[in-house]
């Protein structure tokens, strides 16, 4: 019922007449999945300093860590508050919301019970800034396969820009799309920040056993399969990592109708293994994640390190809605590229992502332009923080004073129903579009264009006798299929 269900659910919290608690709870409970109204937050708050039952208490004290509120109202609230697991939930509500005022609170408060000691370490950790003390060991190759995930439909751009790196790389294979494969020798710290068309990078355990979601046998099989890895076992020696100082994981299993309830049993087992070898489950600020691909026959496990950081996108300070990611936005200005003196034009930059990836290859110009303002103020800073010089204004991509000649444009194209000129449909926008692009785009030019309308675009594109279509593909982007086109002006071959 989204913000309706605030009245009828603020009216349960507040009776507090004979037998109302369970509802109250439940009440507490779901009041923290709406949008936090402030009366919503202070009745919440109301609940957890006076409410007689603990459970309504307790499930108050996730909400607010759900919705947000001043940690300094929280504290107070913990000193106060009698039972040990409503303290727990309190302290947990308060590492939630990352607020660093929690941290000096948190770390002078005194655990009474085990839960509220547990409930505090996972606080702490996931406030304190994570300074990882680990870091490469130069020039070390790993003892298994690295690969490298890149998107669905531009892995032979990802490919050409790790070949262009000197790496050698190879396609994991049609059955395996998004994934290629580095050379033997190939050593996973001289790889990993140079390249851009990769969204990260694995370091391949044995394979292991079937492992099946019923199989009450199963966790222990992921016990025997996780404590024989020699990477996991060398990773101390492998990585540079000072003696004693823990190796902090986070787990995570892939794979479709896995229940939580199986998780659980294989994160346990894979504690159960992994805490000899000197590493330690940390699911709030890790060095490194662990990922379990669970499978009938055989199963795979890898490692993600993420202790160095990625700063390859650091530019990206403000977002606007349908932002693509800056992997891709890499991939498509390496497609789209024709040469380092190109004037590259984007007429809906929202972000701006495409056109400083763009900017990053060499370019002679580069302009943008988006309807929205809050989209060209941001274009603004990330250009900004980018350190790329290009010129951004405000403009209709459906009216010719936002284009002028070029050699590229580079368009993730708007795909709701209705644009933000209300009056202009999406039909009319791309045919408008395709329409400026026959007279803007210069003879040898080459455009790229991305969207989900995929009808839309095709129809565009298709009446306009000045433009041909050199390739067509389809890409997968955040779980949708999007498509892309790369147009010349007719006449000539791609
Ligand atoms: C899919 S987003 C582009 C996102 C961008 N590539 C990024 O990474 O931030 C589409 C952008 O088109 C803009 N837009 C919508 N209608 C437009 C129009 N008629 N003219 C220009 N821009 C428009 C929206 O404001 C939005 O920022």
């Amino acid at each position: 019922m989204g913000l309706k269900a605030h009245r009828p659910l603020l009216k349960l919290l507040k009776d507090d007449s004979e037998g109302t608690a369970p509802r109250r709870r439940v009440a507490a409970r779901l009041l923290g999945q709406l949008e936090g109204a402030k009366f919503v937050v202070d009745a919440l708050v109301l609940a957890l300093q006076k409410d007689a039952d603990a459970k309504t208490r307790k499930n108050a004290a996730a909400s607010l860590g759900r919705l947000g509120v001043a940690p300094q109202i929280l504290v107070e609230l913990l000193k106060d508050e009698e039972i040990g697991w409503v303290r727990a939930a309190i302290i947990l509500a308060l590492g939630r919301q990352g607020q660093e005022e929690a941290l000096e609170p948190l770390r002078a408060h005194e655990a009474q019970t085990p839960e509220e000691a547990q409930a505090l370490e996972r606080a702490i950790e996931r406030l304190e800034p994570h300074q990882s003390r680990v870091s490469w060991q130069p020039d070390r190759t790993w003892p298994g396969p690295v690969l490298l995930e890149v998107p669905v439909g531009l892995e032979d751009v990802a490919l050409d820009e790790a070949r262009k790196a000197q790496c050698v790389a190879s396609r994991l294979g049609k059955r395996r799309p998004g994934l290629l494969k580095l050379g033997a020798k190939a050593a996973p710290s001289a790889v990993w920040p140079g390249l851009r068309c990769v969204y990260r990078m694995r370091l391949m355990l044995t394979d292991g056993p079937g492992l099946l979601a019923t199989d009450p046998q199963a966790p222990a099989a992921v016990v025997a399969w996780m404590g024989t890895q020699s990477g996991l076992k060398e990773l101390h020696a492998w990585l540079d990592a000072p003696e004693g100082v823990a190796l902090k994981y986070r787990f995570d299993v892939r794979g479709k109708g896995i229940r939580r309830k199986t998780r659980a049993a294989w994160l346990e087992a894979v504690r159960t293994a992994l805490a000899p070898l000197g590493l330690k489950d940390s699911p709030s600020s890790y060095d490194f994640e662990l990922v379990l691909e669970p499978g009938a026959k055989l199963s795979r496990a890898w490692i993600v390190p993420s202790f160095a950081g990625d700063e390859r996108f650091a530019y990206r300070h403000r977002d606007v809605g349908a932002s693509i990611h800056p992997v891709v936005g890499a991939a498509l200005a390496r497609l789209v590229f024709t040469g380092p003196q190109a004037e590259v034009r984007d007429p809906t930059c929202g972000s701006a992502t495409l056109l400083i990836e763009r900017a990053m290859l060499g370019a002679g110009a580069l302009s943008g332009s988006d309807v929205s303002p809050t989209a060209v103020a941001a274009s603004q800073t990330n250009i900004a923080a980018s350190g790329q010089r290009i010129t951004i204004h405000r403009g209709d991509a459906a009216e010719p004073s936002s284009w002028a000649m070029c050699d590229e444009v580079l368009a993730n194209l708007p795909f709701g129903l209705r644009t933000a000129r209300r009056d202009v449909t999406l039909t009319r926008l791309y045919n408008r579009l395709s329409t400026h692009l026959g007279h803007n785009l210069r003879a040898k030019g080459r455009a790229l264009l991305y969207t989900t309308a995929r009808g839309a675009l095709d129809d565009a594109l298709g009446r306009n006798s000045r433009l041909t279509i050199q390739e067509r593909r389809v890409v997968e982007a955040g779980g949708l299929e999007v498509g892309l086109w790369l147009v010349g002006r007719s006449g000539r071959r791609a």
